[in-house]
Order: C-alpha cells, then structure tokens, then sequence
C-alpha cells in the first residue's frame, strides 16, 4: 500500500486556491456539530461541501483503506476487478483504492477496479472529478451516475462500498440495498460508519441483517456469533492521518496527525477462514507481559501474553488494535 494522502492534499490545496478558509473556519464548526448530533442529512451549500472535503475526506479515506487491507489480510486471494460505490461523495473510496492500484512511478495499475460511482448531489461529484484531475489514467475507469442510490438496480460489481452513508440512510432502505446486493453476483460488500455509538448502531443492524441472510463477515468479526459488544460500549477501530494545513486552520489544534475513529463491518456470500480472535483496544505492555481485549468466541475476553524468557514471542509483540489474533 502507497502514501495516497500526500497526492489527495495536493489536490485539495490547488482545489482551495480560491477559496475563503475564513469564511470556511466558521461553516465546518457547524458542520462539524451536525455531525457531532446526527443532524447531518445533505450538504445544504457549497461551502459545507469544501469543508467536508478539506475536514473529512482525508480521514474517511484512510478508513476505507483500512477496510480494503483487511479484505487483503482475511481473503488474500480475492480479486477485485470492479467496485460500486453508493453514496461517493467527493470519491474517497477512490483515493483509497489508489493507495492500492497506484506504481511508485505515478502510474495507474491496469488492475486498477473498473469503478462506478453514484451519488444524488451533482456538485459533490464536479468536486470527485476536480480532485481527480491529475490522476493521469483514471478516466477510463471510472464512471459517475448522479442518482439515488435507492433506485440502483445493478449490484453486479465484485465489491460493494457504502462508506459514511448509513447514517444518512433508514433501516427499511439499507434492508433494500443488503437484499438487492445478496441477489447480485456481487462477491463482498463493505459498510464503514464513524466510530461513535451511533455509527456502531448502525455497523451492528447492518451485521445481523447480514448474518441472517447466511453471509460471512471478513472483518471485524471473528464469527458470525451474537455481538458480545456490551450495551454502552461500541466496537471500534482508528487510523491515523496526517494533518495538512488547511486542515489545521479549519479544526485548530497543532498536532500533525488526528486518529479518525471508525466502525466497520465486510460481509461476503463465499467462504471465510477466520482468525481466532481480534484484539479491541490499546494493546498494554508491562516488562512482564502484554494485556490483549479480545473478541473471542462470540465474548469480549482479556488476555495476557507472558513477554518473559522462551515464552517471549516477537509476533505477538508487533501486535495492535484492530488486528487479528490467532491466540
Ligand atoms: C458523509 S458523505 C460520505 C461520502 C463518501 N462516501 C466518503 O466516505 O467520504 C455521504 C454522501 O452520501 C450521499 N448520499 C446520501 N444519501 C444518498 C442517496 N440516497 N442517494 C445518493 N447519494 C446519497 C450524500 O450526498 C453524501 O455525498
């Protein structure tokens, strides 16, 4: 996987030159409420759409790129030749799979997924297009529909993306999208919601709809148990993601990296070979040993590893949260 965020910067900055970060300062504090109370429903302007992109797009990128690594480390033999994305918004699905199908040598992979993108608002998809601008290659594999997703029919793509969306979405519409995907030839479908409650509310409806329908899950989820997850807790991962410039004048703050919280879920109708266990937290470390939360045999357990003598294993030192455990 390549550093994609220093290119998306690139594009969001020369997308910038004209523009008010002033102005923009105070629409993103709003924006930023509604999403902090779920009021978040449509980009009422265009200011808010620039602000999304410079405050979020970053980070929701690193999210999906999070996901598709974890397809690459549960499923290594899936191959993904064409992807739908509902719901795209400025295309960070896009820049995350560039950090996938782009050469060191700036060139696309021809393996690049033969990608269509859908999403209702018009000018959010002038802005995928803008960023994309200097991507040289990409065109010919992309496709942009200005639609609902809801009125989506063909589902026939191997892999199916709703990044940021559920929430946007009610449960009898994303009982739709999850039926009309399982009676597609499509092979995995990927959902990935802020790392808060809610998004994991949504993350875990989205689970035991898919369970029922006998899918298995790639990722998070080491089983197709009932979620252990207590009530008023939430199953969540992070990533960390540089900070530009812009992105430091728009949220303030000096550090050079923010962690984006998320929660996932990656079903598919084929067969999985899961990992005994993923681990749910800060890893702990004491000179004596490493303390793991785990999701284990449909629980939530703690475990200890001895960093001691023979028993010291180097495997288990590099070992993070979100990552799998086959203790
Ligand atoms: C929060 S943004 C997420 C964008 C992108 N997927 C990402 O991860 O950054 C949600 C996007 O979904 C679009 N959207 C929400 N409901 C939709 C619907 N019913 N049909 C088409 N697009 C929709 C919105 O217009 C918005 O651009």
């Amino acid at each position: 996987m390549n550093e994609t965020p220093k290119q998306l910067f690139d594009s969001i900055n020369a997308l910038f030159e004209n523009v008010s970060l002033k102005e923009l300062k105070s629409i993103n504090l709003e924006l930023s409420k509604k999403y902090k109370t779920q009021k978040h429903k449509f980009f009422s302007s265009d200011k808010e759409r620039l602000s999304y992109i410079a405050s979020r797009m970053p980070a929701t990128t690193k999210a999906i790129e999070y996901s598709l690594n974890e397809i690459q480390n549960i499923s290594p033999k899936t191959s993904i030749k064409s992807a739908l994305d509902l719901g795209s918004g400025s295309g960070a699905f896009l820049w995350a799979l560039l950090s996938f199908f782009y050469s060191e040598n700036g060139k696309l992979q021809t393996s690049f997924p033969r990608t269509h993108l859908v999403e209702k608002d018009e000018k959010m998809i002038f802005y995928a297009k803008e960023l994309l601008k200097n991507v040289k290659g990409i065109s010919k594999k992309i496709t942009f529909e200005k639609n609902d997703i809801l009125r989506v029919k063909n589902y026939d793509f191997d892999l199916v993306m709703l990044s940021y969306v559920a929430n946007e979405l009610k449960n009898f519409q994303i009982d739709k999208i999850i039926k009309r995907w399982f009676f597609s030839k499509s092979k995995i479908i990927v959902f990935v919601e802020p790392g808060t409650k809610v998004g994991f509310k949504n993350i875990k409806y989205i689970r035991d709809n898919l369970i029922k329908k006998g899918c298995n899950l790639i990722a998070p989820c080491p089983n197709t148990l009932k979620c252990p997850m207590p009530k008023n807790d939430w199953c969540h991962f992070y990533v960390r993601v540089k900070r530009s410039k812009i992105h430091k004048y728009l949220k303030g703050g000096t550090l050079g990296y923010e962690d984006e919280k998320f929660s996932y879920v990656i079903a598919t109708k084929e067969k999985v070979k899961y990992p005994k266990a993923r681990i749910l937290r800060f890893v702990k470390k004491s000179k004596q040993d490493i303390s793991f939360t785990l999701c284990k045999d449909g629980k939530v357990m703690n475990e200890k590893v001895s960093r001691k003598g023979k028993k010291r294993d180097k495997k288990v030192e590099k070992l993070n949260w979100g990552d799998t455990f086959d203790v």
